[in-house]
């Protein structure tokens, strides 16, 4: 048995209904990414930052996770100390769809996260900028996301799984964002096959040995199956 790690973006997302950020009417051609994905903008109008992503959460919790999500959600429960599932996508879909354990490399939208003390909890369905801390009572609410300027979380753990990768699989990412758009690289240097599915090739897919594509509802199913059944042969 394989160790695989996934590493998936927006695209994994896009037909439960969630945007994408940089396809033709992704959110990055609607909001400056500076505004609303930035400390710096936050510091400037919290407000807007909130409504940005309140409106992100009632997007997610009014969606429901498609096949691929299902699919990847199969395959980690098949072999759970083999699949590391790390995710650039904030949504809780994975989970939904009964993934075990999501490495959230840029934060959640249902978590809380207080500027001021770290402390995190549950986000409510509507944040504001005057909500306090339950910890420290300070109104330093902010979603619990990680900013353009600030590092990705669990990336140790990234790295880790990384180094033992048999499989690098790369689901409905642009390849545009860094660190995740290295990982390609770092599985390849440590030894591991690399596949990319996406709708069209990404940015990286040059850097891939095999590319599929075609919408993650099917192509990722297939794969996921194919992989299955290597194991159970
Ligand atoms: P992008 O919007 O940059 O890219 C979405 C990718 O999904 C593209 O490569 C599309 O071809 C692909 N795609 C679209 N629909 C698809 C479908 N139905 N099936 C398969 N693939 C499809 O999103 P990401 O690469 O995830 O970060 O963006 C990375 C990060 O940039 C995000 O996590 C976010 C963003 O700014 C932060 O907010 C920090």
């Amino acid at each position: 048995m394989q160790n695989i790690v996934i590493l998936t973006g927006a695209g994994l997302s896009a037909e439960s209904g969630l945007g994408t950020f940089r396809d033709q009417h992704g959110l990055w051609t609607k909001y400056d990414l500076n505004d609303v994905a930035t400390p710096e903008g936050f510091a400037r109008n919290p407000a807007l930052v909130h409504d940005f992503y309140n409106a992100r959460r009632a997007n997610c919790l009014g969606a429901s996770p498609n096949a691929a999500h299902a699919a990847l959600a199969r395959l980690q429960r098949a072999a759970p100390d083999r699949v590391c599932l790390v995710t650039q996508n904030v949504d809780d879909l994975l989970e939904r769809a009964g993934a075990v354990d999501v490495v959230h490399m840029h934060g959640q939208l249902n978590r809380a996260l207080c500027a001021d003390c770290g402390h995190r909890w549950d986000a409510p369905q509507v944040m504001a900028p005057s909500a306090p801390c339950p910890a420290c009572a300070r109104a330093a609410t902010r979603p619990d996301i990680v900013w353009f300027g600030e590092y990705p979380y669990h990336l140790d753990r990234i790295d880790r799984a990384l180094m033992r990768a048999d499989l690098f699989v790369a689901i409905g990412t642009s390849g545009n964002v860094y660190p995740a758009a290295g990982f390609v690289q770092q599985a390849a240097a440590a030894g591991a096959a690399t596949l990319e599915l996406n709708l069209e090739a990404s940015a990286t897919a040059a850097l891939f040995e095999d590319t599929r594509l075609g919408p993650a509802s099917q192509i990722v199913p297939a794969w996921v199956a194919e992989v299955l059944a290597h194991w159970g042969g």
